[in-house]
């Protein structure tokens, strides 16, 4: 707690809404219900945006529930004692979110079939949305420059730890019939079909309409204008500015310098050659 973060396990977590003897606890008791959806990403690679689109797609494109019920509440974070509080009074189908890496998740969400989706993005854009982010939440320790956050999340110093492990980690479940795999790049590039792709692995089919609804209402432009969703909501002290920033691919190209983003290419290499290339669609 002294350096900014809560420590477990040799992994840095916020300070405000976790504890270890709730993370220690949600390990061993949570219970996964077949029937949940588990968005599970490493913080700032559009969490937010695939939880909208989720919310949207289970409504059908109506929008009552995304304008009428903060995003935490409809989605909550397992690891949070508030959103672990929301998840176990809820009855029925439980839309989840979690940012744990693999070796923190209830174990018995590898015995059920529960479905996972694992949200991936460029590691530089989740660099510098988490420099700015982190920078006007008082969750964690505040970074004093890019520069010294560079660092920081090179060395997994950030919270959540090293996000070449996380995914290193989570992708350990690819293959599983109940495990999917979405890029933010993709959901920019060609946002329908990556709607069409999650609906067919959830299992749902939208009329086109209704469909047209889920892409109007979860893009960038309308999500920062929903105060159920822009966590504008949340004390100041806690967030002093807004979730949304840019919405974009590839803004790290307006940070880095040529330094870093060669030393940047190299430990990618050093730590991903291994895994498929299909993987990082940025690459
Ligand atoms: P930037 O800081 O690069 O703009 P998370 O939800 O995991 O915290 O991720 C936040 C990032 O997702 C921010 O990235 C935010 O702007 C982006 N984001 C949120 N909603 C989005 C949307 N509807 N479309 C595109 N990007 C979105």
């Amino acid at each position: 707690m002294s350096d900014g973060y809560m420590w477990f396990e040799g992994i840095p977590f916020p300070v405000v809404g976790y504890t270890l003897e709730h993370l220690k606890a949600m390990r061993e008791n949570f219970v996964f219900k077949d029937e949940d959806v588990l968005t599970v990403s490493f913080p700032k690679s559009g969490t937010n945006w695939l939880i909208e689109i989720l919310c949207l797609i289970h409504s059908k494109g109506d929008t009552t529930w995304i304008q009428s019920t903060p995003i935490w509440e409809r989605s909550p974070w397992l690891e949070t004692t508030h959103g672990y509080k929301v998840i176990t009074d809820k009855e029925g189908p439980r839309l989840i979110t979690s940012h744990v890496p693999i070796q923190f998740s209830p174990k018995s969400l590898f015995k059920s079939k529960t479905k996972v989706i694992y949200l991936i993005r460029n590691p530089r854009d989740v660099l510098v949305s988490g420099y700015f982010f982190w920078t006007i939440s008082n969750l964690v320790k505040k970074p004093e420059s890019l520069k010294q956050y560079f660092e920081w999340f090179i060395q997994g110093n950030v919270a959540f730890g090293s996000w070449f492990d996380h995914v290193r980690g989570w992708m350990s479940m690819k293959g599983k019939e109940n495990f999917l795999i979405v890029s933010y790049e993709e959901l920019k590039q060609d946002t329908r079909s990556a709607l069409q792709k999650i609906c067919r692995f959830l299992g749902k089919t939208l009329q086109p309409e209704e469909m047209n609804s889920v892409l109007r209402n979860s893009s960038f432009q309308i999500m920062k204008e929903n105060k159920m969703s822009n966590y504008t909501l949340l004390p100041k002290w806690l967030l002093e500015g807004p979730l949304m920033r840019k919405g974009i691919a590839g803004d790290w190209k307006n940070h880095f310098t040529v330094t870093q983003a060669e030393v940047f290419d190299k430990i990618f290499q050093e730590k991903m050659a291994d895994l498929p290339r299909e993987l990082f669609p940025w690459e």
